[in-house]
């Protein structure tokens, strides 16, 4: 897939609109990124330098956090962009970093232009920069304003070259690319974690799979089905205990077994609730595709902090920052984020 890229763009004295993931937890106590999201941050660091080094004007970095309902303390992006100045500071030191003159906007999200794609609001958004940047694959299956309809204003308000992707972006295109192309057989999906419109997906990944595997909030709305291909390609979906907290022992049980004949597995979202404390199902899931000898990619917040606590990131092939828009981009091979740029 042909993104424009950073390399051609201009960014000399310019005042550049850059969104990232900034949809991360921060450890109140300690004011540091206490979970897997810390990966998210740092996945900017190439960008950002890049910037720096380009002489850019200013650098006003734009994200959200959560699904807020308007204003929310909890929700603010001051402690996610203190973390993120932290991080550049320690990887670019402090000097470098001044000379970018960086900004956090508060959550775009608090705004509710964000999620309507609005394009007034992303007219506001496009007076602040002369040029835009998507380093948010994370955020990049949303159609949301500053993810589709500001860069379609900035491409409308200039003749020259004002949008790119950013480094990151790039790279998880062309290493979620070969998820798309020739995977190795069997293909097994396991899918779960606490966001319910990962089931409009399902269908469409078993385009992809032989197997896809459903656990997290999933199957309290997903019954299990195969569907005649070549093969056969199944949906399973767990069982879950009497609270609905995490896959029975016998689900998990049979996941393993598919996991263990796979030939590519993609992963995304616990199977039990692990912030209640919650943990067998997804143990023993993560274990058993450590333990594969299958490529195995795994994408999403949950996921990566709940592979750090088991000490497992390092078993995997590659990890994504994305959750959900990894799900979108291998079901439907694109992403509005990316068509946007196009
Ligand atoms: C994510 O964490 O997957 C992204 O930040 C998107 O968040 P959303 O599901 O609330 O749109």
């Amino acid at each position: 897939m042909n993104l424009p890229p950073l390399q051609y763009l201009d960014v000399k004295n310019k005042r550049v609109l850059l969104r990232l993931d900034l949809d991360v937890t921060i450890d109140k106590d300690t004011d540091k990124d206490s979970t897997g999201d810390d990966f998210r941050l740092r996945a900017s660091v190439t960008t950002i330098k890049y910037l720096i080094e380009h002489e850019c004007k200013q650098i006003v970095v734009l994200g959200h956090k959560g699904r807020p309902n308007g204003l929310s303390a909890s929700l603010s992006l001051r402690p996610v962009g203190d973390a993120l100045m932290e991080i550049l500071k320690e990887e670019l030191g402090e000097e470098t970093v001044n000379k970018g003159h960086i900004f956090v906007r508060e959550n775009l999200r608090f705004d509710e232009g964000e999620e309507k794609n609005d394009i007034n609001f992303a007219k506001e958004l496009a007076k602040q920069g002369d040029v835009y940047i998507n380093d948010a694959f994370g955020s990049s299956h949303r159609e949301q304003a500053s993810i589709v309809a500001l860069p379609e204003v900035m491409q409308s308000k200039s003749k020259s070259k004002n949008v790119a992707a950013g480094f990151h972006l790039v790279e998880e295109v062309r290493a979620l690319s070969k998820v798309l192309t020739n995977p190795k057989e069997p293909v097994v999906f396991v899918i779960g974690g606490g966001k319910m419109d990962k089931a409009f997906l399902i269908d469409k990944l078993l385009d992809r799979a032989d197997w896809v595997l459903v656990g997290g909030v999933l199957p309290q709305k997903t019954k299990s089905y195969c569907r005649e291909k070549d093969g056969k390609a199944c949906v399973v979906a767990a069982l879950l205990g009497s609270n609905k907290e995490d896959i029975t022992p016998d689900s998990a049980k049979n996941f393993t077994e598919v996991i263990k004949r796979a030939g590519t597995i993609v992963w995304n979202g616990p199977m039990g609730d692990v912030d209640r404390g919650y943990w067998d199902g997804t143990q023993i899931i993560a274990e058993s595709i450590a333990n594969s000898k299958g490529y195995k990619v795994v994408g999403g917040g949950d996921t990566i902090k709940a592979l750090k606590e088991l000490n497992l990131v390092e078993r995997m092939d590659y990890v994504s920052t994305g959750g959900g828009a990894m799900l979108q981009f291998i079901a439907k091979g694109d992403l509005p984020g990316l068509k946007a740029l196009r």
